[in-house]
């Protein structure tokens, strides 16, 4: 089986076409990102970038496709529409596809008091096994094929301020995961873990304080070896952690949409176990 594995497509609305009132004072600040940081201008063709993602997993014959968060730049509602709309038909449907919350899906409490992601995407948060739910559709499984389980943790939280990123599981999701694992209709399956924040950095490290993932420790002790990867984002890199006997695979999507820097991975599943991953750039 093969799986494609983007994230942090962050589709950008044109900031200043719209009333600064609107915008609310978290996004103010992120204007100075979006203009001085160059950030726009980065994700200026992030929708077509994205429908060449899926254009290109279709003609690599992919059975899933996986999206681990950062859909939007600061959600709003235009920006999970063009998300949703880049994605296609494909979209439509939980057995061909599975998209995860990140920060920036929850950027604002009024977003996340809203519930604007499940609104464009909570279809997707279907799961085969929903008695293993601990935290709303938290943790989600999806039975595919013989010996294929994909599995969608939360990890983004609205954050306390603009600045600070980190992301949590949970010990009621990690609880409901190990539970999940046990249950013999995972049994001969490999089982490929979304979750928005990096368990790890490129260099193998812990991320910082205020980036990081609460529980990556936890998380990776649940799923030892090459039966297992986990698919992150938010660090804005692509790379790869082979599994060794404690850990699972590891695979960072990075930003798959930014200027210069599109991409994702194509993961192969045979027997039951990860066998690796490619990095691929999407004709655009
Ligand atoms: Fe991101
Ligand atoms: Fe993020």
């Amino acid at each position: 089986m093969r799986f494609v594995h983007c994230s942090d497509v962050h589709i950008t609305e044109d900031y200043f076409a719209l009333p600064l009132r609107r915008l609310g004072w978290r996004r103010w600040l992120a204007l100075a990102e979006l203009t001085v940081g160059g950030r726009a201008r980065r994700y200026a063709r992030a929708p077509q970038a994205l429908s060449a993602i899926v254009r290109d997993a279709q003609a690599h014959g992919v059975d899933h496709f996986i999206l681990s968060g950062d859909l939007p730049a600061y959600a709003l509602d235009g920006e999970f529409s063009g998300a949703r709309s880049a994605l296609g038909p494909l979209a439509d449907d939980p057995r061909r596809c599975t998209v995860i919350p990140g920060n920036h899906d929850v950027f604002t409490p009024g977003s996340h008091r809203s519930g604007r992601f499940a609104r464009h995407f909570g279809h997707l948060l279907d799961s085969d096994l929903p008695e293993y739910r601990r935290e709303g559709a938290f943790p989600f499984v999806r039975l595919l094929g013989q010996e294929a389980a994909v599995v969608g943790l939360l990890s983004a939280r609205v954050p306390f301020t603009p600045g600070l990123s980190y992301g949590s599981i949970g010990q009621a999701q990690l609880d409901g995961l190990a539970a999940l694992l046990k249950d013999p209709r995972l049994d001969g399956r490999a089982v490929l873990v979304a979750v928005h924040h990096a368990p790890l950095t490129h260099q193998g490290r812990a991320d910082r304080w205020s980036h990081g993932l609460r529980g990556a420790q936890a998380l990776l002790r649940l799923l030892p070896g090459p039966r297992y990867a986990v698919l992150h984002g938010h660090i804005h890199k692509r790379y790869h952690h082979p599994a060794t006997a404690d850990r699972p695979h590891i695979f960072g999507a990075g930003s798959s949409t930014e200027a210069g820097h599109e991409g994702y991975w194509l993961i192969e599943v045979a027997h039951g176990q990860v066998v690796g991953g490619s990095p691929h750039t999407p004709a655009l």
